[in-house]
């Protein structure tokens, strides 16, 4: 069949969250659209995008919801947490405070989303490793000790991008 009468199976819901400028919106953009900006605009409000994949012969399409680190410019976060069976939980690897805040997100996501949603830290921006502030036992221990899966990507090179959007993905389903 074309791609004009696709039958969807499965529609996952995964939200993005972590402080400004970690690199939600150019996460979302390199995995829906394979683009990158250098002068990406914070986000204001909530906006989504959606990518359609095969998972084992079902046709999955992930709706991928992204908003405003910053408290002033984010939506109403019962609505934007409500139906997600998926989180990206993104720190910036160069930014010691992103990653600080991430336990505060997670109560934020536990609080409000599904306790069955699958969550992967994503420590963002790995072409800049020389300026990296958080190792990478740090993240990884915190993740194995809140149960979540990790890894570290570039939204500026593709490093890992399609792999951990595709991880949850199959996890979900
Ligand atoms: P808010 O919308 O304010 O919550 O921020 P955000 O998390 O959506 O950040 P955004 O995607 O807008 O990126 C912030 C800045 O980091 C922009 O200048 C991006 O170009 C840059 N950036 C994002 N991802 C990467 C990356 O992987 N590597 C590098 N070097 N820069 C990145
Ligand atoms: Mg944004």
């Amino acid at each position: 069949y074309g791609e004009f009468n696709q039958k969807i199976d499965y529609v996952f819901k995964v939200v993005l969250i972590g402080d400004s400028a970690v690199g939600k919106s150019q996460l979302l953009a390199r995995y829906a659209r394979n683009e990158f900006s250098l002068d990406s605009k914070a986000t204001i409000g909530v906006e989504f995008q959606t990518r359609t994949l095969v998972i084992d012969h079902k046709t999955v399409k992930a709706q991928i919801w992204d908003t405003a680190g910053q408290e002033r410019y984010r939506a109403v976060t019962s609505a934007y947490y409500r139906g997600a069976v998926g989180a990206m939980l993104v720190y910036d690897m160069t930014k010691r405070q992103s990653f600080d805040h991430v336990a505060k997100w997670l109560d934020e996501l536990r609080s409000h989303a599904d306790k069955n949603i699958v969550i992967m830290l994503v420590g963002n921006k790995s072409d800049l490793s020389t300026l990296r502030t958080v190792p990478i036992e740090d993240a990884k221990d915190f993740a194995q000790s809140e149960s979540l899966f990790f890894m570290e990507t570039s939204a500026l090179e593709a490093t890992n991008v399609e792999s951990a959007f595709l991880t949850i993905l199959t996890e979900i389903y």
